[in-house]
Formats: structure tokens, sequence, C-alpha cells
């Protein structure tokens, strides 16, 4: 009988003040008490509201505003594309902020690209954030879609608190099935809820994502992308195990970024208990899209899942034939059943770094960066959701 461990039992670090937003979050006679000035409320039903969805509510806005969407309990069946430059935060009515299970908001969408259905990937997700529809493309080969170099930079602080966006196009990774896809832009989900089985998260080029207390559930390649994402707190859930958790892309364009995935203090475990049964050391880490593939995994707890060898290589993949310097696949103070230091010298795929190799991956103000190159660049970070190590 497997011991199945409760995933808040896990966590380390504080539970974040949130009383910025809590207020106008909490369900009161008027929706809008406590809310921030160019708020917009949404109602599924219509109720109270000037609007029934929340992409309604986004055309609404003209480009310089600073605005905030209230989105009351219910299902939004849409897709959501946010394209403007100027700041956004998204909140779903919830009376407790603090936890993501108990979120009332979902937007769902049902798509996958399977068969060839789409000429990109990006057509399936069910929120994005990019400038335009070129800087969303995933594309092909070692460096992807060749966004012009002159695209504008789009969203500078979007924020989403207290929503689940589901991609449920299948029960199984069948092809990709975007959840969130962010590009050219600056997005931070908070107690949010991130699911679909294959390619969930996509974070393309110049994107930088920040996912706080959140869950981010997946099987197949379920974070992909270009650009810089960091998991704070989180529980990574397997839904079952395809590829690896990780596949990056790094190219010679972005190679002075600090491109990646960083998965920090959070919890990698299966769905339940059925599938924790079924996929006991079958789940690998992470794989490399292309040899300059980068995700390191700090102080997170591995459940049995995990293959003994932790990441594995790609050999049907023709991008990652030369391994070299610059393919990092690693770990820093893992720990868990998942966690086999035998395995992992054994595999001889996955780095096991210490201290000084982490220095520089070792919190959000090491990795993410401006368009301008300028670093730290953490403003669109919530500072009141931010782990400071
Ligand atoms: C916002 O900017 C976009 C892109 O520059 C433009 O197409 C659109 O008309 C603008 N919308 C408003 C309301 O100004
Ligand atoms: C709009 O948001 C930006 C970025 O968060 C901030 O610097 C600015 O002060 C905000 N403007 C207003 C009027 O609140
Ligand atoms: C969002 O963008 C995708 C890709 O361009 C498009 O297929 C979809 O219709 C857009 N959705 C909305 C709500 O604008
Ligand atoms: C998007 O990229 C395609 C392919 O490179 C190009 O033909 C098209 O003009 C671009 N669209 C825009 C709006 O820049
Ligand atoms: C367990 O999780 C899997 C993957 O998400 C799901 O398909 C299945 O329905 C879940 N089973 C139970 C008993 O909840
Ligand atoms: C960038 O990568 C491409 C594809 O791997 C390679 O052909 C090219 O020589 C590289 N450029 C530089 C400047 O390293
Ligand atoms: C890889 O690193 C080693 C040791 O730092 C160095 O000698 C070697 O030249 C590097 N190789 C490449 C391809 O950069
Ligand atoms: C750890 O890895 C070693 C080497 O691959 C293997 O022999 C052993 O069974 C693994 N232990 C567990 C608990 O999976
Ligand atoms: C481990 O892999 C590296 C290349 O990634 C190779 O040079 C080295 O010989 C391997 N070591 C063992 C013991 O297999």
């Amino acid at each position: 009988m497997l011991a199945f461990v409760s995933f808040s039992s896990i966590l380390v670090g504080v539970i974040a003040d949130t009383s910025k937003y809590s207020r106008c979050q909490a369900p009161t006679a008027d929706p809008l008490d406590g809310c921030p000035p160019n708020t917009l409320l949404v109602s599924s039903t219509g109720r109270e509201a000037d609007f029934d969805t929340i992409q309604g509510a986004i055309d609404s806005m003209d480009n310089t505003t600073n605005y905030t969407i209230l989105v009351l309990p219910g299902n939004y069946i849409e897709q959501l594309n946010v394209t403007r430059s100027a700041p956004l935060t998204i909140l779903g009515q919830t009376e407790s902020p603090n936890r993501q299970a108990d979120n009332a908001v979902t937007v769902y969408w049902a798509s996958a690209n399977s068969n060839g259905r789409y000429t990109d990937n990006a057509y399936t997700s069910v929120l994005t954030v990019a400038p335009n529809l070129n800087a969303s493309l995933t594309g092909s080969g070692p460096s992807g879609f060749p966004v012009p170099a002159d695209t504008p930079f789009g969203c500078v602080d979007f924020r989403v608190y207290n929503i689940d966006f589901r991609n449920v196009y299948a029960d199984e990774g069948v092809g990709p099935s975007l959840a969130v896809s962010i590009s050219r832009a600056n997005a931070g989900f908070y107690y949010s809820g991130i699911s679909s089985y294959q390619d969930t998260v996509y974070v393309g080029k110049l994107g930088n994502a920040y996912f706080y207390y959140s869950h981010i559930g997946g099987q197949t390649d379920f974070f992909y992308g270009f650009g810089t994402a960091w998991v704070q707190s989180s529980w990574v859930e397997l839904r079952g195990c395809g590829g690896g958790i990780i596949a990056w892309k790094g190219t010679n364009t972005t190679f002075a970024n600090k491109y990646g995935a960083y998965i920090s203090d959070s919890t990698v475990q299966a769905a339940n208990n059925s599938v924790a049964s079924s996929i006991i050391g079958k789940c690998f880490l992470g794989r490399p899209w292309n040899a300059q593939h980068r995700s390191v995994y700090l102080n997170t707890y591995l459940d049995a899942s995990i293959a003994p060898q932790g990441y594995e290589k790609w050999t049907s993949n023709p991008l990652t034939d030369n391994y070299n310097n610059y393919t990092v696949m690693a770990e820093y103070k893992g720990f868990g059943p998942g966690f086999n230091l035998t395995g992992r010298i054994a595999g001889n795929v996955t780095l096991e770094f210490d201290a000084a190799q982490t220095q520089k991956y070792m919190t959000p103000r090491d990795v993410f960066m401006a368009p301008d190159g300028s670093q730290p660049y953490i403003t669109w970070i919530d500072p009141n959701a931010y782990i400071w190590h």
C-alpha cells in the first residue's frame, strides 16, 4: 500500500499576505467593495455584472490604463487573449485567497494540436499573453518560429489570482494542449490551477512566468518553451508519465538570457493513489528539446514516480545529438522517495548541483531579465508572494 502524503504538508515557506486583493476578492453585497479603481466585473450568469465573458472585459479596455478584473464564481468556456502592454490583474472571487483548492472560477477550453490539426500549438491555449499571434508561435527546428526582432513587448505586468485554467481536450497526452501561453510578456500566477496532459505551460521567447502556491497538472512535456519560468511552492501534479516533466529549448539568440525552467520548494507528486501505483519509477524530470535545454529543480520533494536516473536523454531528437556544456538538466537538494542518488549517478544524465553551481539560479532575482538584458527584473512579481532565500 502506498502512502499518499498530502501535498500541503510538504510545502515549505510561508503563506503570503495577499491582503492587497483579498478585500476585493471576498464575496460582499456589492462585489466591487474593496476593489482597486478601474475594476471590471465579470459573471458567467450575467448577474450584477457588465460582462458575461472575461474576454469581453479584456476587449473593452483601452491600451494604457491599469485594469483589474474581478470574476465571480462559475465556469467560463472561452479562450483568453491578452495583447495589451499595460498592466492587468485578474482576480477570482473567493473567501480563501490562500487556497488554490478552493478556487471557484475555472476557465475551460478543449483543444489539442493532434494529427496536424493546426499549423501551430499556439491555437490550442486556454490563455495566451503575447503582443500578437506571431510572438506566441512555437514553430519548429533548433530555434523555433523566428519572431521578428521588432515585435513589441506585450503585457509588462499580468497577474492572475485564484483562477483555474483547464484544457480538457482529452484525459491523456494526445498532442500539444496548452493551458497557458506566455511570450514577450511578464505573467504571474498566484494560487491558480493550470492543467491539461501535454505541453500544458508554454513560456515562449522573451516570456517570463512566475507560479506561486499554484497547481500545475500534466503528463507529457508539460512545461515547455524558450523563455524563463519559476515555479515556487507549488504542486507539480503527475497525471501520468510521458516524455519528461520539462522539455526546454534554448537558442543562441536567447543564450545571454537566463532562460530556463526552475522548480523551487515544490512538490512533484502523482495525481492520486491509482495513478501513483501505476507510474512508480517511470516519470522523467525532463528531457532536452534541444542541446541548450536548461532546467533546475531546487529543494523539491519528488514522489516515487520519478525514475532513478532523474532526467532522460531524448535519443530520437536530432536537436540533442550533441550534448555540450550548455545542456543543463540539474537538481539541487532533491528529496523524497523519487530522489535516488545511486540511480542518478549510474544514469549519468542528471547533474547534481552543489551550492556553488546553484548560485546563479538560486532565486527569481537571479534568472529573470528585462528585454534590454537588465537584471534582476522582478517588478512584475507580487512582492507579498516572493520567497526571499
Ligand atoms: C490598442 O493597440 C492595438 C495595437 O497597437 C491597436 O490595434 C488597437 O486599436 C488599440 N486599441 C485601442 C482601444 O486603442
Ligand atoms: C500602473 O502599473 C504600473 C506597473 O505596475 C505602475 O508602475 C503604475 O504606478 C500604475 N499606475 C497607476 C496609475 O496605478
Ligand atoms: C486567441 O488567439 C487564438 C490564436 O490566434 C485564436 O485562435 C483565438 O480565436 C483567440 N481567441 C480570442 C478569444 O480572441
Ligand atoms: C507572421 O509571420 C508570418 C510568417 O513569417 C508572416 O508571413 C506574417 O506576415 C506575420 N504576421 C504579422 C502580422 O507580422
Ligand atoms: C486520478 O487522476 C487521473 C489523472 O488525472 C484521473 O484520470 C483519474 O480520474 C483520477 N482518479 C481518481 C479516483 O480520482
Ligand atoms: C546558432 O545556432 C545555429 C543552430 O544550432 C547554428 O547554426 C549557428 O552557427 C549558431 N550561431 C552562433 C553565433 O553560435
Ligand atoms: C566545456 O567545458 C570544459 C571545461 O570547462 C571546457 O574545457 C570545454 O572547452 C567546454 N566545451 C565547449 C564545447 O564549450
Ligand atoms: C535506485 O537506483 C538504483 C540504480 O539504478 C537501483 O538499483 C535501485 O533499485 C533504485 N532504488 C529505488 C528505491 O528505486
Ligand atoms: C557520462 O556522460 C558524459 C557525456 O555526457 C561522458 O563524457 C562520460 O563518459 C559519461 N560517463 C560515464 C561513466 O558513462
